[in-house]
């Protein structure tokens, strides 16, 4: 079998009808922006099956306009914590948090590729602008955009959090068995301290019944974040290309793109010089580079204020981008978001360098991501030291940016051509 030919066979072997699971095993529910990844795969040959992605997942979207990370469509007992802990109140089963909302920017990339479902993306379009509005009304502090829980942001356990998670004391956190470390060795994954503290943050949502007023009261952890930050501030961008496209107001749009431009300075950090997370409550910055740092040109803000880091932290391992910064001392290669290098993420990032004339580091990424996956296949993540694959195999983000955009002989459209 080529590459190509798995990719497609690992988007197959995940569809559960409907929706697509991240890997079998591990994640054996939808996880919101996995699903969105997996829309843009399925888009390089079956258009059809990638709207509906992007539809299922709206199905789970709350009265208050949150869409969860996770939604639990059929209880699954090998993932823990599952629907009994996490006690969402949507119309499906789900968790009570979201997740980088990446959707409304693929819809419009959809979209482009597809122009004879132009209905189904005005269909998505309130549905998304009602998902932005709960960010901006809950999530907004002064233009950044905050997480009530790392999980939210999608890098788990990126070095950003030992600080704010030094701070909690997990109390009332009761007796539980981990099933990710049945699936992936333990040196992978996150560590115990960090999941005593996870499951802490759960449970205190769920004691709020998912309020986000309460919540913001109460909650130790309210962390600006340049994944939500810059993720949200682009699809706000095509949101508003979509607007326009379907003859809507773009007032409300507009006001949040202006909010958001000038919340993104509250995330840079003048003495490191980069983009990283800032802590609401003990008014600190982390100080670490990573991978999410460098979105900022998919966010379209900074001008090239983070190309010295890039230059220096691709200079530094084989495979690039790592998920921290090879030269802090927290860095895992291994490690989850302590180290390795996320596909997806790349691309996002090359994205977002091609757009602001960078077309020659969008290259460098491509084909660095591009030997990564050809020579050690579909996995969650890897290691920048030699590429080795780590974590879940047969992941269905790794196998969708491949058809979308790393693959050489795959990709639709002006959206990989521009890459
Ligand atoms: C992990 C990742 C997150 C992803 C999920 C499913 O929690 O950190 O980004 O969405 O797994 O793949």
């Amino acid at each position: 079998m080529t590459r190509d030919e798995e990719a497609r066979a690992i988007l197959r072997g995940n569809d559960r009808g409907g929706y697509t699971v991240p890997t079998d095993g591990l994640y054996p529910y939808q996880w919101n922006w996995d699903s969105v990844f997996a829309a843009l795969g399925f888009a390089e040959h079956d258009m059809e099956r990638s709207w509906q992605e992007i539809e299922t997942l709206f199905k789970g979207q709350w009265a208050n306009g949150m869409v969860p990370h996770i939604l639990f469509h059929k209880v699954d007992p090998s993932y823990f914590p599952g629907p009994d802990v996490w006690q969402g109140t949507g119309p499906i089963a789900s968790s009570g948090i979201s997740q980088p909302p990446i959707a409304g920017t693929f819809v419009r990339w959809l979209l482009e590729m597809d122009a004879g479902h132009a209905a189904r993306a005005e269909a998505l379009l309130p549905k998304l602008m009602d998902w932005h509005r709960w960010f901006m009304t809950w999530r907004n502090e002064s233009g950044a955009i905050v997480v009530t829980h790392p999980w939210e942001t999608g890098r788990d356990n990126c070095p950003d959090w030992d600080g704010p998670f030094a701070a909690i004391e997990p109390e009332g956190v009761e007796q539980y068995y981990r099933r990710d470390t049945t699936h992936v060795v333990e040196e992978e994954r996150p560590r115990r301290w960090d999941y005593d503290r996870y499951l802490h943050l759960v449970k205190l949502g769920a004691d709020c019944g998912w309020d986000e007023a309460h919540l913001r009261e109460v909650t130790p952890f309210r962390v600006a974040d340049p994944t939500m930050s810059f993720t949200l501030l682009r699809s706000t961008r095509d949101l508003k290309a979509l607007a326009e496209r379907f003859d809507k107001d773009t007032g409300e749009i507009d006001g949040w793109i202006v909010a958001m431009e000038a919340g993104a300075e509250r995330l840079w950090n003048e003495e490191a010089r980069t983009y990283d997370t800032y802590d609401e409550r003990a008014g600190r910055h982390s100080g670490v580079v990573s991978n999410a740092s460098f979105l900022s040109w998919y966010a379209g803000v900074g001008g090239d204020r983070m190309l010295p880091h890039l230059e220096r932290v691709c200079g530094m391992e084989p495979f690039f981008i790592p998920s921290t910064d090879p030269a802090h001392p927290a860095y895992e290669p291994k490690r989850y978001w302590r180290g390795p290098v996320w596909a997806m993420l790349n691309m996002l990032i090359a994205k977002g360098l091609a757009e602001q004339g960078h077309g020659d580091w969008a290259g460098k990424i491509t084909e660095n991501t591009r030997d990564m996956i050809a020579q050690n296949g579909f996995a969650e993540y890897f290691d920048p030291r030699d590429g080795a694959p780590a974590g879940g195999r047969n992941f269905t983000w790794t196998a969708a940016v491949w058809l979308a955009w790393a693959s050489p002989t795959t990709g639709r459209s002006t959206w990989a051509a521009s890459c």
